[in-house]
């Protein structure tokens, strides 16, 4: 049996039926949770946030373990209509099964949520399931734990499977809760200076393999960490961090960030080069906004520019208005491309239900549009990091093959990280450590 999280206890009613209304969204709109939970919510509180991620990330985390359980309980499957029951009741066995609530209270406020969601007819539905849930428990948990459930769709399996011969732990990673990691800001602070300050705080943190790496023991909000609103640290996974350092970044240099929102690797390339013209690029305007907010916290300044990477002929004026004619060539480029984000499924578990096998080649052909696009505005002897938080060889080792294979004037810089045979180096999710995430270092030769 899963242990239950000590976090959250009982809270308000409504919290739950918005987590119910945010799952039906997820899972039956394709909405993501990340821009659910961003959204202002008008019936909730500030205080009502975490217990609504928990349920919401929780649920998506194990959601076919209890999807499982209601087949079990529910003649009919809740189609249609009563899709939002279903969701009720994944909010309900969640916190039965993950949290600290009590059983009574939670079966009480899911019974209200239900009423509250003008469902009234399904209040007996709900109650019924949940107290035989909790008098049938042993029995049903032993059919559905009966087997090793990887928690993820089928196709990703595969696709792990065939990769790797550890996806078993990839997989297992994957479904642990990720840790809080924060980069300290070179220009204000260093690792064990801010440790300390945060012994002082009563905050229990370690330091990482990255030399401006800190992992905090349990997530605090950024409000209670010193500093942070001064701009001495970011909150960036461990692996993550490594893309400003591997990029090497220098004054003076003109830098583009080409996959920029929302920012967290540009506000890395400025605290390691401060005098580096650094441009943040982004297809996503909305995103931008972040970026800005980003570098106004930090105290940086760069160009950012809405636009799209594969087109740089739709922007590259803007940047020559800017830092001049040269400006159109860079000595770096950081592509941190779009992709399936499946090396970071931990901290966004409904990527495995959003995300679809159809969406990986699509995906594959943009990569592949937005490096051949921006290496041809790279200088003689510049250099590009071609980043993903991806895990499929397809977006990675082997999309970085493929482009060595068309670009004899590319060459593959080695990386100061154990050997790997494939192109480039592939990081995987560990616990307490970092996400999943892919580097390839290309430096462009002169003729
Ligand atoms: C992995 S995220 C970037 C994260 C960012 N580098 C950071 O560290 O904060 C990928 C970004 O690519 C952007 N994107 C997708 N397609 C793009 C395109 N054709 N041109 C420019 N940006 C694009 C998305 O809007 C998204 O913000």
């Amino acid at each position: 049996m899963p242990k239950k999280s000590t976090a959250l206890a009982a809270k308000s009613l409504s919290v739950r039926a918005v987590s119910a209304q945010y799952l039906l969204q997820v899972l039956d709109k394709g909405q993501s949770l990340s821009t659910l939970l961003a959204e202002k919510n008008p019936v909730l509180k500030e205080q009502d946030l975490p217990l609504l991620q928990e349920i919401c990330f929780g649920v998506c985390r194990v959601l076919p373990r209890l999807t499982q359980i209601i087949q079990q309980l529910v003649d009919k499957p809740l189609k249609g209509k009563t899709r939002l029951v279903h969701c009720l009741l994944l909010v309900g066995l969640y916190q039965l099964l993950y949290l600290r609530t009590p059983d009574h209270a939670v079966v009480d406020e899911m019974v209200k949520a239900t009423q509250s969601l003008k469902l009234d007819s399904f209040k007996g539905l709900v109650n019924g399931v949940l107290r035989r849930f909790l008098r049938e428990q042993a029995n049903i948990l032993e059919k559905v734990d009966k087997h090793w459930q990887t928690l993820h769709p089928e196709w990703l399996v595969n696709k792990l499977k065939e990769a790797y011969p550890n996806w078993r732990e990839i997989i297992e990673a994957n479904n642990q809760k990720p840790p809080m990691w924060l980069r300290v800001n070179v220009q204000h602070s260093n690792v064990d200076d801010y440790l300390a300050l945060l012994q002082k705080a009563d905050i229990d943190a370690v330091a990482g393999e990255h030399p401006q790496s800190i992992r905090l023991i349990q997530a605090k909000n950024v409000a209670q960490l010193p500093h942070f609103m001064e701009g001495w640290l970011t909150v960036q996974d461990l692996h993550a961090q490594w893309s400003a350092r591997l990029l090497a970044p220098q004054n003076e240099e003109v830098i583009l960030d080409a996959c920029a929102a929302p920012g967290g690797k540009t506000t890395h390339i400025l605290e390691l080069a401060p005098q580096a013209n650094v441009i943040a690029l982004d297809v996503e305007r909305h995103r931008l906004q972040r970026v800005e907010e980003n570098l106004a916290r930090m105290g940086q300044k760069a160009l950012v520019i809405c636009g799209d990477a594969s087109q740089p002929e739709q922007w590259l004026s803007q940047i020559q208005q800017q830092f001049g004619e040269s400006a159109v060539q860079f000595d770096r480029i950081l592509l941190d491309a779009p992709c399936s984000a499946t090396g970071v499924i931990r901290r966004h578990p409904d990527i495995k239900w959003l995300r679809k096998e159809s969406d990986i080649a699509p995906l594959v052909a943009l990569q592949k549009a937005i490096l051949t696009a921006l290496w041809q505005r790279l200088k003689p002897n510049g250099v590009l990091l071609y980043a993903t938080c991806s895990l499929l060889p397809e977006e990675n080792s082997a999309q970085i093959t493929d482009f060595l294979q068309h670009h004899p004037e590319a060459e593959l810089m080695p990386l100061p990280f154990p050997e790997q045979t494939q192109a480039g180096h592939q990081f995987f999710p560990q616990e307490n450590g970092g996400d999943g995430f892919y580097y390839a270092k290309l430096v462009k030769k002169a003729d």
